[in-house]
């Protein structure tokens, strides 16, 4: 058979260094494994997998406080519990430890938790040791989650169809449960737990309010059942408007006793199908979707009703902040901190609050979100987009570790210097025990799970930083590349090179300097500058970029519409002074004349122009770089990723000509003659 892609990074094959191979499997000759737990049960299973695949060989089972291999927990493993002080185990949550120790010569690695879920993230540590090769034999690892709710948001519909999907179609078979569960839902459990995803939202944010609906409920808690045992918790989008289309209510005011009562006992009934379920996940009031507001109630009014319901069964709200509207005449970036920052402290204790990284929608590159930072009082979830709605679809390569790590990064300033976006979303910067990350889902039913091979990697990266935001994303790229593809130095130098620039290349040829929402209408595909007829304004292109005979940049300074003002003092002055502000946030933040001298000392049409070529020959670099690939990587993934990256590579091209060309129409300068030759 060929290799699809299909086993992610889970893949299992033999370890091809001979040398490490013979230390594995004389270090890993016999296993005492406690816990008959579900969860034990599937770590089990997992661990052996991996040796028969890795090793050849599986270690033998023993019950003897010796083996070379102790796994469980204090409560279920005496040896565990003699070994490992309290002190270890404080706090550990759902956290582990990987130990070595060595004991009148004899070496013994111990895989503790406080918890069996603890425990089978700490086998899926082990195993990513081996799977990159690393050496066993002084392992001190301490391992917490830094997130306490790491959850990927499916936005698949009920028919199949996945909005912003380029992956297939919606991995539930709904038609088929909740009688049917194929092997895949065991599979895409595992791939989560082996990252430290802990849940997923089954159900898309545009929601249909039949997904509460018996039937429906039935089905979702069949996949519950699916992944419990790999300590994933099912959540679902709620229809806000449900009591009335579901329910038979005229209304659906959250201060209406019927609807509250009506949200009571559905959430009963859902608990009494899913006793772990997760919660509500709610998009009110924006593009559309009814809420709140169509009662004249706020946003923590919406979410405080349906917390209310769902406390009793400590059941959360992931209450989005994503509101804009075209009837608000304002600028559009700035209309959530508007309606949410008023709101800071006025939402029940298990509420999270879940913002996009930026302001607009999942550019290439956004500032990151003026939220973070300015509701110290609220627990703020970051919700990140995998599936790549703005950056090429499933078609363009880009690794999205650096676009993660760059908004966890930024410093909110909130509380002065190094008040990360990270530390707010881990609840360090004002002390929230309740936590919360989101991914937008870009799996579906293709045979590789998400279309691109590279895409698989944005999956990956996604649950390795909620679980620690402190990783580096060349980090998590090295450990993916190993995992997915090959532990041979070169080629891993070679496809990391690839990885950590990809998504800079794309930011290149569609939206450089700060450029943003310049695509095509609706789909998002290809570019659109010149849109400026899409029955709202907020949907049109020429209202991000603003072009004009003079210059190019939304204003966003207090001569504009000074959404700059909505981050703190220390982070607004920086994107304020022309001085100050890096080249990739300038046309977010200001317009700037076609002839403006920038920090390179080009004018930024010279700037602007070369950026675009510039990203359309990182892509032709990348198709070199792939090429010396060949036989370093199995033919059909080498084929595939060759093949995407020659599409891209036109795209790309496409892309530089079609802005270049149209911004010219305003500029009226020559193309550099450096650039002029065709890439
Ligand atoms: C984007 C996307 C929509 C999606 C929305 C959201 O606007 O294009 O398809 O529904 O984000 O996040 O709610």
């Amino acid at each position: 058979f060929s290799e699809t892609g299909y086993r992610l990074w889970m893949r299992y094959d033999r370890i091809e260094n001979n040398k490490q191979l013979e230390q594995y499997r004389s270090q890993l000759q016999t296993i005492n494994f406690q816990g008959h737990s579900i969860t034990a049960q599937v770590a089990k299973k997992e661990i052996s997998s991996a040796f028969n695949g890795l090793l050849g060989t599986e270690p033998k089972v023993t019950l003897s406080s010796s083996a070379s291999l102790l796994i469980g927990t204090p409560e279920n493993s005496p040896q565990i519990k003699s070994l490992i002080t309290p002190k270890e185990l404080l706090n550990l949550s759902d956290g582990y430890l990987v130990k070595t120790f060595h004991n009148k010569g004899q070496q013994q690695i111990v895989i503790a938790g406080l918890t069996e879920k603890g425990v089978l993230y700490g086998v899926f540590h082990l195993i990513r040791l081996m799977k990159t090769q690393q050496s066993l034999s002084a392992l001190t690892i301490r391992e917490i989650p830094s997130i306490k709710n790491r959850v990927l948001n499916h936005w698949d519909n009920l028919d199949g169809t996945v909005e912003r999907g380029y992956a297939g179609t919606s991995l539930w078979e709904w038609h088929k449960l909740p009688g049917f569960t194929q092997t895949r839902y065991t599979d895409y459990a595992r791939a989560n737990a082996s990252v430290g995803i802990n849940g997923t939202v089954l159900n898309n944010v545009n929601a249909n309010a039949l997904s509460l609906t018996k039937p429906y409920l039935l089905k979702a808690a069949a996949l519950a059942n699916v992944f419990r045992p790999y300590g994933i918790k099912v959540y679902l989008s709620a229809r806000f408007s449900s009591p009335i289309e579901i329910g038979g209510l005229k209304t659906a005011d959250p201060l209406d006793p019927e609807v509250k009562r009506w949200w009571s006992m559905k959430v009963k009934e859902i608990y009494a199908y899913i006793p772990d379920f997760g919660g509500f996940l709610v998009k009110a009031n924006s593009e559309g979707q009814p809420g709140p507001q169509n009662y004249g109630r706020s946003h923590a009014d919406g979410a405080n009703m349906l917390a209310d319901a769902l406390a009793p069964f400590d059941g959360i709200v992931m209450w989005r902040a994503f509101v804009y509207d075209d009837k608000v005449p304002d600028d559009r970036a700035k209309q959530a901190y508007n309606e949410f920052k008023p709101l800071d402290g006025k939402f029940r204790a298990n509420v999270l609050v879940q913002v996009k990284n930026g302001a607009v929608d999942f550019q290439p590159r956004e500032p990151f979100h003026p939220l973070f930072g300015a509701m110290p009082a609220t627990p703020l979830m970051m919700e990140f987009q995998l599936t790549q709605e703005y950056l090429g679809f499933s078609t363009h390569l880009a690794y999205l570790g650096t676009l993660f790590k760059e908004t966890l990064a930024a410093d909110t300033y909130a509380k002065g210097k190094g008040s990360t976006v990270a530390d707010v979303v881990t609840g360090k910067l004002d002390q929230h025990q309740l936590t919360g990350i989101a991914g937008v889902a870009n799996i579906g039913s293709d045979v590789n799970w998400c279309g691109h091979p590279f895409a698989q990697s944005n999956w990956y990266s996604f649950g390795r930083m909620a679980w620690n935001p402190g990783l580096s994303a060349t980090a998590v790229a090295d450990e993916w590349i190993r995992m997915t593809f090959t532990n041979d130095i070169n080629a891993i130098a070679t496809i990391k090179e690839m990885m950590m620039g990809s998504r800079e290349t794309i930011v290149n040829y569609m939206t450089p300097l700060g450029l943003h929402h310049i695509m095509a209408r609706n789909h998002h595909y290809g570019p659109g500058p010149w849109v400026k007829d899409a029955g709202r304004a907020d949907w049109t292109s020429v209202y991000y970029h603003k072009a004009d005979a003079v210059g190019i940049g939304f204003d966003r300074t207090a001569t504009g519409s000074n959404a700059i003002a909505q981050y703190s003092p220390d982070a607004a002055r920086e994107f304020a002074d022309l001085a100050n502000i890096p080249d990739k946030y300038l046309l977010w933040f200001h317009h700037v004349k076609w002839s403006d001298k920038l920090r390179s000392g080009n004018t930024l049409w010279d700037e602007l122009v070369s950026h675009y070529y510039l990203g359309v020959r990182d892509v032709a670099k990348m198709q070199s770089q792939w090429k010396a690939m060949a036989g370093k990587i199995d033919e059909d993934r080498f084929k595939e990723v060759a093949e995407l990256l020659e599409i891209q590579h036109e795209e790309a091209k496409w892309w530089r000509d079609a802005c270049v060309l149209y911004f010219q129409s305003f500029s009226g300068l020559p193309i550099p003659a450096s650039y002029e030759k065709p890439a």
